[in-house]
């Protein structure tokens, strides 16, 4: 594992392989990050492949060593491709897709079916269909009407699908109310406390095209506290256990054989906002786990963590060329590159702030910045900017008071833990072209997505308009 050399900025949430090397540019993989830029042009998205298959590991060994039957769902919203479908499956992770996109894209590099889980709060009926025809192990059913439509569908297929109910456990994990979704007032789940999970328990348990094998909370993301999970795991077992129980009134005899907390496991985005290790959330989830199965009474169900960010943030550098810069005394200096929020929406969208460092200008007296904040070793030259995008909103701004070096026409910017939710989210905005994105690996590059053309602008566009 090569670790990021030390006089490095930001090392500790760049990729593993990230280095300077001569003429004090930074490097990912052994592949020169200024090289890259001039290769295949910026906005450019570099993975690195050795960091990716690291969390992946991670997340296996710290889960695994203390639950032997923990399975680990990357969330392929954070962001999906097929060279990444193909690595996810060479690491044995499962895939848990929302979409029937997500699921073609991970059908086209033939991930393991019986890997894949399918949530969402409004699955179409051909998405269900596209669903039990490549035979996912479970889909994720998240209202009454989505449960007697699959059942049907099932049916109809001759199948019986394999299901969890999605729980609303109403615990507030306190990130942006944009990204909350285990609270009461939530488009997502069937609420514990108004009955309507037993109500769903009690019909899923009465349909025989369906087998209800689990149940799942997602809580929001990102969470930096363990807590919010603990009391998840107890709240879902404390239901289990209450839908398992055989009484006069209740004669549901669940077996609960699969039980998730999702994901929203935190990364770290700036210098002085650690996030919790992996080894913390699985030690607190496990220790959970095992509490809530003797309070209950219940036998060890297997675990399935659902992570998407925690995989592939910190695998992932943007990089941007600076353009324009303009200087409003006494107010702001602003500094323009070439992406923005069509590339990367989430500072717009909700304020989230990243770190940044000029990847063609490190050495000695380098300058790193997180937006709102000092970057280290801020002294002599460097200069508070506002990192603005190029689109025609005064809000596309990608980092805001960040202390950098004196910023040039022709500088390359590297934004840091840029591999989730922004690919995903990425647009068309003012015709913009979605960027290149390559992985790379013992020094060498491989374009694992080209960038648009405007052909591809077009190509949906009907001209002239069809009769
Ligand atoms: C059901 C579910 N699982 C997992 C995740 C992954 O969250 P994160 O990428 O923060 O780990 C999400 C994200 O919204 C989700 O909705």
């Amino acid at each position: 594992m090569g670790e990021a050399s030390a006089q490095l900025p930001l090392a500790g949430i760049l990729p593993l392989t990230a280095a300077v090397v001569a003429d004090g540019h930074l490097s990912i993989a052994g592949c020169d990050t200024v090289a890259l830029a001039r290769e295949f042009g910026t906005p450019l998205y570099v993975f690195d492949e050795e960091t990716l298959r690291h969390q992946c590991r991670e997340f296996q060994a710290q889960f695994r060593s203390r639950h032997p039957d923990t399975t680990v769902s990357y969330a392929g919203k954070a962001y999906l491709g097929r060279a990444l479908a193909a690595l996810l499956a060479e690491e044995g992770m499962n895939l848990e897709v929302v979409s029937g996109g997500e699921l073609a894209i991970a059908r086209s590099v033939d991930f393991p079916p019986e890997r894949i889980s399918f949530h969402g709060n409004n699955k179409s009926e051909s998405e269900l269909r596209e669903a039990l025809s490549y035979g996912v192990g479970r889909v994720v059913v998240d209202n009454l009407h989505e449960l007697s439509l699959l059942a049907r569908l099932a049916q109809e297929a001759g199948r019986r699908q394999a299901i969890w109910l999605r729980l609303s456990p109403d615990i507030d994990p306190h990130t942006h109310h944009h990204t909350t979704t285990g609270v009461l007032d939530s488009k997502f789940g069937f609420p514990i406390s108004t009955g309507q999970a037993e109500e769903a328990v009690a019909q899923a348990l009465a349909l025989p095209s369906l087998e209800l094998v689990g149940l799942h909370a997602h809580l929001g993301s990102p969470i930096f506290e363990v807590e919010p999970f603990q009391r998840t795991i107890d709240t879902l077992m404390a239901f289990a256990a209450r839908m398992n129980q055989m009484g006069a009134a209740q004669r549901y005899g669940l077996r609960l054989r699969e039980l998730s907390p999702g994901g929203g496991f935190a990364v770290q985005y700036l210098e002085d906002v650690p996030a919790p290790a992996v080894a913390e959330y699985a030690e607190a989830i496990v220790g959970a786990l095992r509490q809530a199965e003797r309070a209950y009474g219940l036998p060890s169900p297997r675990l399935v963590v659902e992570p998407g960010r925690a995989v592939v943030s910190r695998a992932c550098v943007a990089l941007y060329s600076v353009g324009a810069s303009k200087d409003i005394p006494g107010v702001r200096k602003y500094v323009a590159v070439d992406g923005g929020m069509s590339d990367n929406i989430r500072p717009a969208l909700y304020g989230a702030r990243y770190s940044a460092l000029v990847a063609n200008k490190l050495g000695p007296s380098t300058h790193s910045a997180s937006s709102g904040q000092a970057g280290s070793g801020q002294v002599g030259e460097g200069e508070r900017v506002t990192i603005a995008g190029k689109f025609c909103e005064s809000g596309d701004v990608l980092l805001r008071d960040a202390y950098l070096p004196r910023l040039e026409a022709g500088d390359l910017l590297a934004v840091a833990m840029a591999g989730a939710y922004a690919l995903p989210m990425s647009s068309n905005y003012n015709a913009s072209l979605r960027p290149a994105i390559v992985m790379v690996k013992d020094g060498s590059a491989r374009l694992i997505r080209r960038r648009e053309t405007y052909e591809d602008l077009m190509r949906c566009d009907v001209w002239p308009p069809s009769q």
